[in-house]
């Protein structure tokens, strides 16, 4: 046993999504976790941990829940009770916990102080207002012209964000937000931004609130439909390495973007310890902040853990205890993983739930291919159903992105869910840069 470094430990991981199965999958299999719990969790991390019935917003419960069971360390998935601050009320009796704290959080909960920062400390980000009144924001959108970005200051499920192509849409766009038909509260104040046309990436560090180490890159497929077609989801699939990643561009996104911002957040004393989960366009081979998240994407998340070879539970508490500098450099596998989302049909708009899901057990065969659960429940006969839109998770790991991607689909085609659906064609720019670098 190493000195100084906990084993043994009782962990509660709070979520249920994607997201929180693989990292239920990555903790579980740390030397150190004697005994996982996950609140409220779903059907697939049944296999790794205690379900406990807290819903994830529940603070009060969580906490309570953690001191009558003896709980060592809390790892948070989503941003919500990060942002009401469950990491503040558990430091307060002296559990540890893997996020920021709530005036951390704000990095995500509010884009309007996510841009201050950037400007105060030079991040590099589309231009950029803050508005209340629209007249202004008027004034300012015929100043930027379109396309133009028009954003509700707070947390709006990811969906806050309308790229109007042009000035009409634009105000339009901004009447609706102001006047709290489209995200109530959350578009009573709004960012206006310039729009940057260039390549997404989504870069992932770990802090500890004084330093931090870099972590992982994916891409991340936003839009519901093949070819990037119809509305914005949650995330329909993603892969992991970005296929354009490369030593000088990662050293790029330290240096101008994480770097400055564990040094600003701990200078404008809100420290960031959790995930920094930077949204990049890269515009002429420069990385540009879109937006921060202030937790582990989903489900970017799923393909980067495949790939983790290193002891996530280390990673994530020493973020907690502030060590990261004690910490050995991670391993990662050279495998390429990719992951496939199944969602009911109908994401992201109105679903049907309760809908019965078999043919799960096939994946369990499977060399290099994994099914993490998302949305889904056991009914009171033991079958799988889903209760939400995003459904389940189906990563594939080999050589190439090119035969993740085969994997990934084939473990897909075992699953018999009539009222689910899926892109065909995640990873199709890693697959196309990748052909057309062989020719
Ligand atoms: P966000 O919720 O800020 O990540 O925005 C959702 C999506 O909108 C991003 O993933 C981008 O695809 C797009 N987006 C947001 N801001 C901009 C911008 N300034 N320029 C271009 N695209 C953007
Ligand atoms: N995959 C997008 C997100 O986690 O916000």
């Amino acid at each position: 046993m190493v000195i100084g470094k906990k084993v043994d430990m009782k962990i509660l991981l709070v979520g249920s999504g994607g997201r929180e199965h693989a990292l239920a999958w990555a903790i579980a299999k740390s030397p150190r976790c004697s005994k996982l719990y996950c609140a409220p969790g779903n059907a697939g991390i049944e296999d790794q941990a205690e379900l406990v019935d807290i819903g994830a917003e529940d603070i009060k419960r969580l906490v309570a829940f953690a001191k009558s069971n003896a709980i060592d360390f809390v790892v948070v998935g989503p941003e919500a009770p990060l942002v009401d601050g469950l990491v503040d009320a558990l430091q307060k009796e002296d559990i540890p916990a893997f996020g920021p704290k709530a005036n951390a959080a704000i990095l995500e909960g509010s884009k309007g102080f996510m841009k201050d920062l950037c400007a105060k400390y030079n991040i590099p980000t589309a231009k950029y207002g803050r508005f209340h009144n629209l007249d202004k924001a008027t004034a300012f959108v015929h100043e930027l012209g379109a396309p133009i970005v028009i954003k509700a200051d707070g947390l709006a499920a990811g969906k806050g964000v309308i790229i109007a192509q042009t000035i009409d849409e634009a105000i339009e766009a901004i009447e609706d937000m102001l006047s709290g038909h489209a995200f109530g509260l959350a578009g009573s104040e709004l960012v206006i931004e310039e729009f940057m046309d260039g390549e997404e990436l989504s870069y992932f560090a770990i802090a500890d609130g004084k330093t931090f180490i870099p972590f992982a890159s994916a891409q991340d497929h936003k839009r519901v439909f093949d070819g990037d077609k119809g509305p914005n989801t949650g995330g329909m699939g993603a892969y992991s390495p970005a296929h354009f990643m490369t030593p000088e561009l990662e050293e790029k996104i330290i240096e101008t973007i994480i770097k400055p911002t564990v040094a600003g957040m701990e200078a404008e004393g809100c420290p960031f310890a959790g995930v920094l989960y930077a949204g990049l366009m890269v515009v002429d081979g420069t990385p540009k902040l879109i937006e921060y998240n202030a937790r582990f994407g989903d489900p970017e998340t799923q393909p980067i853990l495949m790939r983790l070879q290193s002891d996530i539970v280390d990673v994530l508490y020493a973020s907690a205890t502030q060590t990261l500098d004690t910490l050995a450099s991670l391993k990662w596998s050279d495998d390429a993983t990719l992951c496939v989302v199944m969602a009911a049909n109908g994401y992201p708009g109105a679903y049907e739930k309760g809908t019965p899901i078999s043919g799960l057990n096939a994946l369990n065969d499977m060399d290099d291919v994994r099914l993490f659960h998302a949305g889904t429940l056991k009914d009171n006969s033991g079958a799988v159903v889903n209760v939400g839109g995003r459904v389940l998770n189906i990563v594939g790991k080999a050589p190439t992105i090119e035969m993740a991607q085969k994997r990934a689909y084939e473990g897909v085609s075992k699953i018999d869910w009539p009222d689910g659906f899926c892109r065909s064609d995640i990873g199709w720019r890693a697959v196309k840069a990748l052909k057309e670098k062989a020719v």
